[in-house]
């Protein structure tokens, strides 16, 4: 068996893990709010319509933040659609997904929702179709405390209380030819400053996140952020980063290498925000909100077989195997290992479209594969990312070159005196040897040691059979004179927990 090893201090930091990393995405598409979240005749529903199921679940999850209403969605998205009667809201034709829009979910009762989940909303403005207008008066609905046109509007709708909303995304993946209403940099970076400006006017304790690439392949990346920063750097908090991966060659060693180019990606646009900072002489540094990152690429041919204008069609319903599980866990090693940078991510998405948690349309809602590394993430990785040393060996690939078996981090939670390490073996055939020093962590203990691993590399979830892939403990790991010692499972996600005696 070969081993790997790993050491990381206590007093060795990246940085502090902002919780909002553990975020996630609802988008008005396919099955994710209507069928997924929203379903009135659900036997679970609640006296709003929302499945109670669901909601367990992404309690459970622990989700600080939830991106809203988009997506590509949102740049085609009157929000005033969805406010008010319901009986007098517009169907209306989604120009995104080519589907059939009803509005009986807006605004209002998605913020419902994420209190019911315990979660805040990351709100989206439309840069498509609209622009500085529509943005002013959604902030000024949203947040004023009252006596103006569209925030009496929002109390006429029952809402007495502003939301609050502290983060606005400024469109979406506005470099996309796909996108209804792309832009060019120049465009998109002057409209993003004066919204940026507008909205800022009307609630100045907002935070605002300007669209980075669609992804690092894009022709225009990364010129398109060092223009765009150009415009709008000092008006805005955040740029943000999209990035989704596929096994589309049965190449799995190459699949599980993707990670690396994710942290390529996280450098590249750290080190093109600090160019504009330092042209700039400014005194801010820019922080990253990569808000979409998953594994998309199960549902793609299926999808392009979906009838038009639907209404909640299942659609982008990838259903997710051990190593899609192995990639999500990863790319979640990814951000912690920037968590200096990475401010804000989100799992996109989170209910039946590209999700960890799936539905049957007056069914069960399960678990799928990816729920695991994301939960445990969220749950275990909080308070401090380590700068973790990994010496393990290394595997080729044709375009990352070595890449080593063992992906890993550590976290410490200053305050509940935990120390977790999340670990990936990326060996498809043989078991890892983990070896750690943790001789500067005298007093800590293994409380437990977490795998997911299945002899079934393709093993997936199912309504009929939820828990063929979960995690289980593993009994074997050794703390002895301050050396750790673990098998990792071909194949397999780690977490080695330690606690203070
Ligand atoms: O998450 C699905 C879609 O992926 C989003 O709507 C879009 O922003 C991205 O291309």
């Amino acid at each position: 068996m070969q081993t790997a090893r790993i050491s990381f201090y206590p007093d060795n930091r990246i940085g502090e893990i902002d919780p909002r990393i553990y975020g996630s995405f609802i988008e008005h598409l396919g099955r994710a709010v209507y069928n997924g979240i929203y379903e009135p005749e659900h036997p679970t529903a609640d006296e709003d319509g929302f499945r109670r199921d669901v909601l367990d679940f992404v309690r459970e999850l622990r989700v600080p933040i939830v991106r809203y209403p988009g997506g590509n969605f949102v740049s085609g998205y009157n929000w005033e659609d969805g406010v008010g009667p319901r009986d007098q809201r517009p169907r209306r034709l989604d120009l995104a997904w080519r589907s059939l829009e009803t509005n009986a979910v807006g605004v209002n009762e998605f913020a419902a929702w994420a209190r019911k989940a315990n979660s805040e909303v990351m709100m989206a403005v439309n840069f498509g179709t609209r622009g500085i207008d529509a943005a002013r008066e959604f902030v000024e609905y949203c947040n004023h405390r009252g006596g103006t046109k569209w925030s009496d509007l929002r109390i006429s709708h029952g809402i007495r209380e502003p939301h609050r909303f502290q983060l606005w995304n400024l469109g979406n993946e506005m470099d996309g030819p796909w996108q209804v209403g792309a832009k060019t940099a120049d465009e998109y970076g002057r409209l993003a400053c004066e919204t940026a400006k507008v909205m800022k006017a009307v609630d100045e304790s907002i935070e605002l996140v300007a669209c980075g690439s669609s992804a690092r392949t894009m022709d225009t990346f990364p010129q398109w952020e060092a223009t765009v920063l150009d415009h709008c750097y000092e008006r805005v908090d955040y740029i943000s980063l999209h990035q989704y991966f596929g096994n589309r060659t049965g190449d799995t060693r190459h699949f599980l290498a993707e990670s690396v180019g994710m942290e390529d990606f996280i450098k590249t646009v750290a080190a093109t925000c600090d160019f504009i900072k330092a042209k700039k002489r400014s005194k801010k540094t820019l922080m990253l909100s990569f808000d979409e990152w998953n594994v998309w690429y199960h549902s793609n041919a299926q999808d392009r077989k979906i009838e038009l204008w639907q209404f909640a069609p299942a659609m982008l319903e990838d259903i997710y195997n051990l190593e899609d599980a192995l990639v999500v866990g990863c790319m979640m090693i990814a951000l912690l290992k920037h968590a200096d940078r990475v401010k804000i991510a989100c799992l996109a998405q989170l209910v039946n479209v590209i999700a960890p948690i799936m539905t049957e349309n007056g069914g069960s809602a399960w678990r799928q594969t990816i729920f695991y590394p994301y939960l445990h993430g969220s749950v275990f990785g909080r308070g401090v990312a380590l700068r973790t040393e990994v010496s393990a060996p290394c595997y080729e690939d044709s375009e990352f070159g070595d890449v080593p078996l063992l992906e890993a981090v550590a976290t410490f939670d200053e305050a509940a005196e935990t120390v977790t390490i999340f670990a990936v073996n990326r060996d498809l055939e043989n078991a890892l040897r983990l070896e750690a020093d943790l001789r500067p962590w005298p007093d800590y203990r293994v409380s437990e040691h977490i795998v997911l691993e299945h002899s079934d590399k393709f093993a997936t979830n199912t309504a009929g059979e939820p828990q063929t892939v979960q995690p289980h403990s593993c009994c074997e790991t050794a703390l002895n004179d301050g050396q750790l010692t673990a098998i990792l499972p071909k194949l397999s996600w780690n977490v080695v927990r330690l606690s203070r005696r």
